[in-house]
């Protein structure tokens, strides 16, 4: 976008993560910055087939950096998979007279982004989901607010855990990706994790949890991602119908939407303030297309064409991690 253009459009979209409002701020005072106008799309996709635009300025902005969620809402909104829709949403865009959006999302919404750019319309991206499972980027906005609202549950589980001798299976979120769990499991100090990139069958786990407690452990903790096909509730299942046979029973907390809530960590504010400034840079020397992520603690971009389709791997070497320090 050359500097004549002067009013861009930003989007909260997806599941919504702690830190986007960081995220909105910095694009509205780093778009002001420039000169710009910035105005704000109301829940996402949704909002902008709709035309539910509204202006945003510096004072607009005050006082959310430290808020979870999205002043500008969020959705899940199939019409945008659509031609017709997204034909409805560039239109719109046009008819505002605005020259360029910045979308903060996930996979889904990074997708939605390239489908628009396709359409010939300057759009970057700003990667934002808990779940970490967003190729482009080595970590999301929101991750690791989301980590620690697992850990301090994890942290309460396992004292209650001691003190009557249980065995707990505490589900985090993530939808396909284990990256949470596995990482829960890794600093919650877990006696097993079960994600859907290494499948688990529940006669593991047991042994697992058994031999734990002959040695001697006080209690036992499993951290399950909720995509692993036995999850919390499979598990839980299994061992109430094998109850006699395995001897215990397993108690489960599955953490949920509470993983998205509340005030963003300190690097969560930083990860989304430096995301989203380099966005509006990018739109300032005419790139767009592209996804804006954190490579090697730098701020980094890739096409949106390699977003929408490329696979983040999970390291799995970590898994060995989190087995060799279950002793
Ligand atoms: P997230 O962005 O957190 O991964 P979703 O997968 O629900 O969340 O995607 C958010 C929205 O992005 C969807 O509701 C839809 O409007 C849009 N979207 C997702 N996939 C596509 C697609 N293949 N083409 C166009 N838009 C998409
Ligand atoms: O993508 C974020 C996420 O919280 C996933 O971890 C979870 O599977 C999903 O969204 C839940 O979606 P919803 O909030 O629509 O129930």
């Amino acid at each position: 976008m050359e500097n004549k253009s002067k009013q861009i459009a930003v989007l909260t979209s997806g599941g919504d993560a702690p830190g986007m409002n960081a995220a909105i701020r910095a694009v509205v005072r780093t778009g002001i910055d420039k000169g710009w106008s910035v105005c704000g799309v109301r829940h996402g996709y949704a909002g902008l087939i709709d035309g539910d635009f509204v202006g945003l300025g510096a004072r607009s902005v005050g006082g959310i950096i430290q808020q979870g969620g999205t002043i500008l809402g969020s959705s899940r909104c199939p019409e945008f998979k659509t031609e017709e829709g997204r034909l409805k949403a560039v239109n719109n865009l046009r008819h505002q007279g605005i020259d360029a959006l910045v979308v903060i999302g996930g996979g889904g919404s990074q997708t939605g982004a390239y489908e628009l750019s396709r359409l010939d319309y300057p759009v970057v991206g700003v990667a934002s989901t808990i779940d970490n499972d967003l190729y482009g980027t080595d970590i999301s906005i929101g991750v690791d607010t989301a980590l620690n609202i697992a850990l301090e549950a994890i942290d309460r589980l396992k004292t209650t855990a001691s003190a009557h001798h249980r065995a707990f299976v505490v589900e985090v979120m993530g939808r396909d990706c284990g990256y949470l769990a596995l990482m829960a499991g890794i600093a919650g100090g877990a006696e097993f994790v079960v994600i859907p990139e290494m499948e688990t069958d529940p006669e593991t786990v047991a042994r697992r949890l058994r031999f734990d407690y002959r040695k001697g452990k006080a209690h036992a903790l499993v951290v399950v991602a909720e995509g692993a096909n036995y999850n919390a509730q499979r598990l839980h299942q299994y061992f109430l119908e094998h109850k006699e046979r395995l001897g215990f029973e397993l108690r489960v907390t599955i953490i949920g939407h509470v993983q998205r809530g509340g005030a963003p960590s300190a690097f969560d504010r930083l990860l989304a303030t430096r995301l989203a400034a380099t966005a509006t840079e990018c739109l300032a020397r005419g790139e767009s297309g592209v996804m804006v992520g954190l490579i090697n603690g730098r701020t980094a971009t890739t096409p949106l064409a390699e977003i929408a389709t490329g696979k983040k791997e999970l390291d799995l070497s970590l898994l060995d991690l989190a087995r060799s320090l279950n002793k």
